[in-house]
């Protein structure tokens, strides 16, 4: 393939100038350079070149020059498409014509004149086409990094350097006046035309967490205007008329009746006003996809990016409980800006504009709320607890949600905890690294994990959250769930982290467990007195993509991980998952297991293996990781099938649990269920299934009216690919033979399954390409196959 201009070969793979992206290898740069946005692009860099080469630069005109008068003079040499004016002095300008021999036929021209003046006309100058400057990045803090570890490394412990972050990251006094400034001149204008509205800034700005150049997230609130309205409809009908009404020409109230109002009305209106009657505002967009419509614009002087929202009620009541929890204890501050700074660096938080797969600064912010209402003793009390210190006055429920909780820190007792901010960093990661994201639900309201399974079900009751007035809400839908799921405090039925991708998760957890592991070294703990980089400057070390960490090391052990998603799992299946407690896991494992089982037998045409002999001996001598025990049954056809190859070996769950419970690591599942955790199969693979798939699957989907779908994702074209593989195979031989050992973790970890390969006979040396193909295609095709059980 051709490397055009645009694109750069970096040690990453390759960089597409003309869109600012990357791409890993050169299957993923073709797919882009075919791809709508760079098409795009190219489309519209082609057509701005054509702009260019029809338009001339004239300079020397009066700042009072119009452009009608610019035109009628231009219009002798060809028709004028557009004028560009200089906007700050008008004292040049741009003359676009709708063919570019006009163009030549101004330039070979002598002289100009207009209005006396002698004109200077020369060709448009040609700039580098580039993709319109981003508005304020409102996650990017302009935070010099060689700074912060200079300034880190010169305090004089992880305590101080905490309190640092916090001083070099806050929001500035200046930056939170101008923020108040443009809420109050944003409230004055929307008066004028939503007669008691108010506007409210909540997030960032308020919260106590906000740093340099964070969006400021207002609230337009029309409750106020409602009831004006209301009551000025009524004057009318009575034939009162009351000129402070706000039926005043300007008003725009008799148009819009706020009760009946859709939000895409709402934010139509708002987008007008902000367009039209804010000085200072440009860049006004709806965003009307989002979970909650909002309309964005940058401020120019304060170079501010902000967010409207309509009506957004909860959003600020949650936001004075980030400010309650802030002030209730000094080390909160400062540990949740150090790990916002972290997660920033690692790539974990900070989707641009709000959507994306990375956790948002709320959610991030809550998992450390939640930490601190988990160590011990604890440092913050859980919301349910702050609800009963709240005086009556203080009562608040919002969409029928109950937002109680003091308005003031006084009113809680301090907490009896004293470890420091070092130690609470650390043990931040290590609660996290060890966390069963996919099998719990994060509650602030009750302090603790609750069980995903009393959230599989939809049409049951939510799990009892000793939260009366939410009742009405029960039997309504429940959070969406994810692979980490973070209850709002106060909105019980959304999950923050709902956005969060698989790889996101999997990534937060390495990060964390990496963190955690690098807070026991001397070089986090004590200043280097060789004056290297110490304490919080490695641990805010950009994350380095494929470096240590990543799944890319030469050390790479033979295991696939199929973590817990009840997203893809049938509804059925979720029902009997939500009635079994915390025995949910070993039911998952135990369908997990046939689909393991139908993927090798079924879709990948392995055959079953002999034990090999010196597995058996293993076993015999109790030197293998498991023992047969063929009374025990995942199907109740595995009495035979502990001996027969090819098929899995379920263990019982007593042994099973008292082989991880000797290794002191592991917690059993559920004593109560009599499922095994662990399985195991030898197969033998006499194909290469994995060689020119992706082809074999292209050219079986041109011919056949399925639909495409990604690899993986469908059982039956799957199959057949293997199929078209196997018959077009000439000599076949048992290419590979191995086993494959299943078991389910969770509880004190991860929910998940881990299937370990060992190859028993690789001759021929082909299982490390079988493997790495297995790797990508055995978590798709085992989701499918549990999304849709035959
Ligand atoms: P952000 O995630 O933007 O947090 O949510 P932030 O603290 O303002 O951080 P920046 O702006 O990224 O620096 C902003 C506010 O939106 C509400 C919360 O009130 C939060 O403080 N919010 C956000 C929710 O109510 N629910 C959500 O799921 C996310």
């Amino acid at each position: 393939m051709e490397t055009s201009e645009d694109i750069r070969t970096t040690p990453r793979g390759f960089y597409c100038k003309l869109c600012s992206i990357h791409t890993p290898n050169r299957p993923s740069l073709e797919a882009h350079l075919k791809g709508k946005k760079h098409q795009h692009l190219c489309r519209l860099r082609s057509k701005r070149d054509a702009q260019v080469e029809s338009s001339i630069y004239v300079s020397g005109i009066k700042p009072t020059t119009s452009r009608t008068e610019l035109a009628e003079y231009f219009e002798q040499f060809g028709p004028v498409s557009e004028i560009i004016m200089d906007k700050d002095k008008g004292l040049y300008s741009i003359i676009e014509f709708s063919e570019v021999k006009s163009t030549q036929a101004v330039l070979t021209q002598l002289e100009h004149r207009l209005q006396g003046l002698k004109l200077r006309v020369k060709p448009r100058e040609k700039k580098e086409f580039k993709l319109a400057s981003k508005p304020p990045d409102a996650k990017k803090s302009h935070i010099n990094l060689e700074k912060l570890n200079y300034d880190l490394c010169q305090t004089a412990s992880v305590n101080e350097q905490m309190q640092k972050v916090v001083e070099t990251l806050q929001l500035s006094e200046s930056d939170q006046n101008s923020r108040e400034l443009l809420a109050e001149l944003l409230e004055e204008v929307f008066t004028e035309f939503l007669p008691d509205c108010q506007i409210i800034p909540f997030g960032s700005s308020v919260n106590t967490f906000g740093v340099q150049s964070c969006d400021l997230d207002l609230v337009l609130d029309l409750e106020n205007t409602k009831a004006f309205q209301s009551q000025a409809k009524k004057s009318e009908k009575k034939g009162e008329h009351n000129s402070e009404d706000g039926d005043s020409e300007d008003s725009i109230l008799p148009e819009i009746d706020l009760n009946t109002a859709t939000p895409a009305e709402l934010l139509d209106l708002v987008t007008a006003v902000l367009r039209k009657c804010v000085p200072g505002v440009y860049k006004v967009q709806p965003q009307k996809t989002t979970r909650l419509p909002l309309v964005r614009f940058i401020h120019r002087d304060l170079n501010l990016q902000g967010d409207i929202t309509i009506n957004n009620r909860l959003a600020v009541r949650n936001t004075r409980f980030l400010q309650l929890c802030s002030g209730l204890d000094s080390r909160v501050r400062p540990l949740v800006y150090t790990v916002r700074f972290w997660a920033k660096q690692k790539h974990l938080a900070g989707n641009p504009f709000g959507g994306g797969p990375l956790l948002n600064n709320y959610a991030l912010t809550l998992l450390v709320l939640f930490y601190l209402q988990n160590v011990d003793p604890p440092i913050l009390p859980t919301v349910e607890k702050l609800k009963s210190m709240a005086c009556e006055e203080e009562e608040c429920v919002i969409d029928g949600w109950d937002c109680t909780f003091p308005s003031q820190p006084i009113s809680v007792p301090p907490s009896k905890n004293t470890d420091d901010l070092c130690t609470l960093l650390h043990g931040f990661f290590s609660f996290y690294s060890k966390f069963d994201f996919s099998g719990s639900v994060v509650s602030l309201r009750e302090g603790r994990s609750l069980p995903i399974a009393s959230f599989l079900s939809r049409d049951e009751e939510m799990p009892d959250t000793a939260d009366s007035s939410s009742s009405k809400h029960k039997k309504a839908a429940g959070p969406k769930l994810g692979p980490v799921n973070i209850l709002d405090p106060f909105n019980l039925h959304h999950n923050v982290a709902g956005n969060l991708s698989e790889r996101t998760h999997r990534h937060l957890l390495r990060e964390c467990s990496e963190s955690e592991k690098y807070c026991r070294s001397l070089q986090y703990q004590r200043k280097s007195a060789k004056g290297k980089s110490w304490g919080l400057v490695r641990l805010f070390a950009p994350r380095v993509e494929g470096g240590a960490g990543s799944q890319g090391g030469t050390e790479r052990s033979l295991k696939i991980s199929v973590p817990f998603q009840a997203s893809v799992l049938p509804e059925s299946l979720n029902k009997k998952l939500s009635s079994s407690g915390d025995a949910f896991r070993l039911i998952w494992f135990e369908q997990l297991c046939s689909a393991v089982e139908a993927l090798f037998k079924d879709i990948l045409k392995c055959t079953p293996a002999e034990e090999p002999v010196s597995t058996q001996e293993q076993n015999k001598t109790g030197g293998g990781e498991e023992e047969v025990n063929n009374n025990d049954s995942l199907e109740g056809s595995s009495k035979q099938a502990a001996s027969k190859p090819g098929k899995k070996r379920p263990l019982p769950a007593e042994e099973s649990s008292s082989s991880s419970s000797s290794k002191g690591k592991r917690r059993r599942l559920d004593s109560s269920a009599n499922l095994p955790e662990k399985a195991c199969w030898f197969w033998a693979q006499r194909h290469k299934v994995w060689a020119g798939r992706r082809k074999v699957r292209r050219d079986l989907l041109k011919t056949s009216d399925e639909a495409s779908k990604p690899e993986g994702g469908c059982r039956s074209i799957e199959s057949r690919v293997t199929q078209c593989i196997v018959e077009k195979e000439e000599d076949p031989k048992d290419l590979v033979e191995f086993k494959v050992d299943a078991e389910v973790l969770g509880g004190g970890e991860n929910t998940k399954a881990v299937l370990k390969f060992t190859p028993t006979n690789d001759l021929a040396g082909y299982f490390q390409d079988f493997f790495h193909f297995l790797e990508s295609f055995l978590p798709k095709m085992v989701e499918t196959l549990l999304s849709k059980p035959e």
